[in-house]
């Protein structure tokens, strides 16, 4: 998991997290994702994207750039 995208569910309520291979996280049922700085991000849809690679400008949200990023 990269440095961004904490999950959490404020009452408790089950959180999913479903990776996408070679893209983001898709996180189902979080209240809020923290980014890298510990930011707490609110969830107001029922599944979002969170960026895995740390290279999206709009973290803790995938923006799509883990498409461009090259992989070893
Ligand atoms: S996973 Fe990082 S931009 Fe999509």
């Amino acid at each position: 998991m990269s440095t961004a995208g904490r999950p959490r569910r404020g009452d408790g309520g089950q959180v999913s997290v479903r990776p996408v291979p070679g893209g983001p996280l898709l996180v189902r049922g979080a209240d809020s994702v923290a980014d890298p700085d510990g930011v707490e991000h609110a969830v107001e849809r029922p599944v979002v994207a969170v960026c895995a690679c740390a290279r999206s400008q709009r973290l803790p949200w995938c923006d799509g750039t883990h498409r461009y990023v090259r992989r070893d």
